[in-house]
């Protein structure tokens, strides 16, 4: 049985519109009507998938997965995303031998990022691989969208539109070489679940009603704009057209990302916006210069020691693997 390498890139979310309740056969199951461009950004983890040591089948793990972090607030048991990926596969293909994962933490928690999603869709797409499966990317994906509404985006990568939870996805063309610039404040995360509740609390007596009703807000809602824009390929249209309804409850809780957005957008980028549910702004830019200068504006207009940037590109690809 062999070992792997996955590579698991962070997602920034280019247009993230709140619909309405999410509805199952007219029911609401808890999440929102989402219309969402995703996109893969090559800032990224690493995990090692192992057959389990001869050292840790003694241990007589149940299920036989064993998790190492080198990140100390990275949980290493139930209530981590890549655990539950793993025990969901042992659960549905009972009878496989053990696993031990080493996870490189490189995305920050609680960010906005998908961080914990593309970790559980790496975990999908390696034991896939190791226990030679042979499940397809649909089969994944299907898997995924029970661990959270991101973990199907996370398989596939690239540019997609996300409709419904935000996991029935239609692939866009591709904006590799694009350049992005992420901030975060080391110190600050953002509760998704809060986010959401909050923007309900706050409007939900704006949301669309019926599934028809649903949809022609979908139809109206702008992101036709933003798809045509991609599709040309024009920075300049995309910058402008970025939207996150997020924002609306996200900003005005949090002053600090409020003012790091403003400081982002002071340096003249393309277009500069929150990701998901938060806290991290970034900004885009069309060369590794002007990503550069954003970088060095913000840096030198901020002076608090927690926020963390990174310069990186959009890419177009998402769960990359190399055997050990
Ligand atoms: O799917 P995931 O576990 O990442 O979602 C976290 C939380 O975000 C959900 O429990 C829900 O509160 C909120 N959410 C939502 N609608 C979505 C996606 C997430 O309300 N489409």
């Amino acid at each position: 049985m062999r070992a792997y390498t996955l590579i698991a890139p962070a997602k920034i979310n280019l247009f993230l519109q709140i619909i309405g309740e999410h509805l199952q056969q007219d029911q609401p199951t808890g999440y929102h009507s989402l219309v969402m461009v995703l996109q893969s950004v090559s800032l990224s983890d690493e995990l090692q998938l192992h057959p389990l040591s001869g050292e840790a089948r003694s241990l007589r793990l149940d299920p036989p997965i064993l998790l190492h972090c080198d990140h100390p607030q990275v949980p290493l048991d139930q209530t981590n995303l890549v655990y539950r990926a793993a025990a969901l596969m042992w659960q549905k293909f009972p009878g496989q031998p053990g696993v031990e994962i080493t996870l490189h933490k490189r995305i920050p928690i609680g960010a906005g990022l998908a961080g914990g999603s593309t970790d559980a869709a790496a975990v999908l797409v390696g034991l896939n691989l190791m226990w030679e499966l042979g499940l397809t990317q649909l089969e994944l994906q299907e898997l995924g969208s029970q661990l959270g509404a991101d973990v199907p985006f996370c398989i596939c990568g690239g540019t997609s539109l996300a409709v419904g939870r935000g996991d029935q996805l239609s692939p866009l063309p591709d904006l590799e070489g694009i350049y992005v610039v992420l901030g975060k404040y080391h110190d600050l995360s953002v509760s998704t679940p809060w986010a959401y509740q909050t923007y309900r609390q706050q409007f939900q007596a704006s949301y669309a009603q019926t599934l028809e009703e649903q949809e022609q807000r979908r139809q109206q809602g702008g992101s036709g704009a933003l798809l045509k824009a991609i599709a040309h390929r024009d920075g300049d249209q995309i910058g402008q057209l970025l939207h996150n309804d997020l924002e609306k409850v996200v900003l005005p809780a949090y002053p600090r990302v409020e003012y790091l957005r403003q400081q982002f957008a002071n340096q003249s980028p393309l277009g500069t916006m929150m990701s998901g549910s938060g806290p991290t702004v970034f900004a885009l830019a069309d060369s590794a210069a002007a990503a550069e200068a954003i970088y060095a504006g913000v840096r030198g207009a901020i002076a608090d020691p927690y926020l963390d940037l990174w310069i990186c590109q959009l890419c177009n690809q998402g769960i990359q693997v190399q055997p050990l």
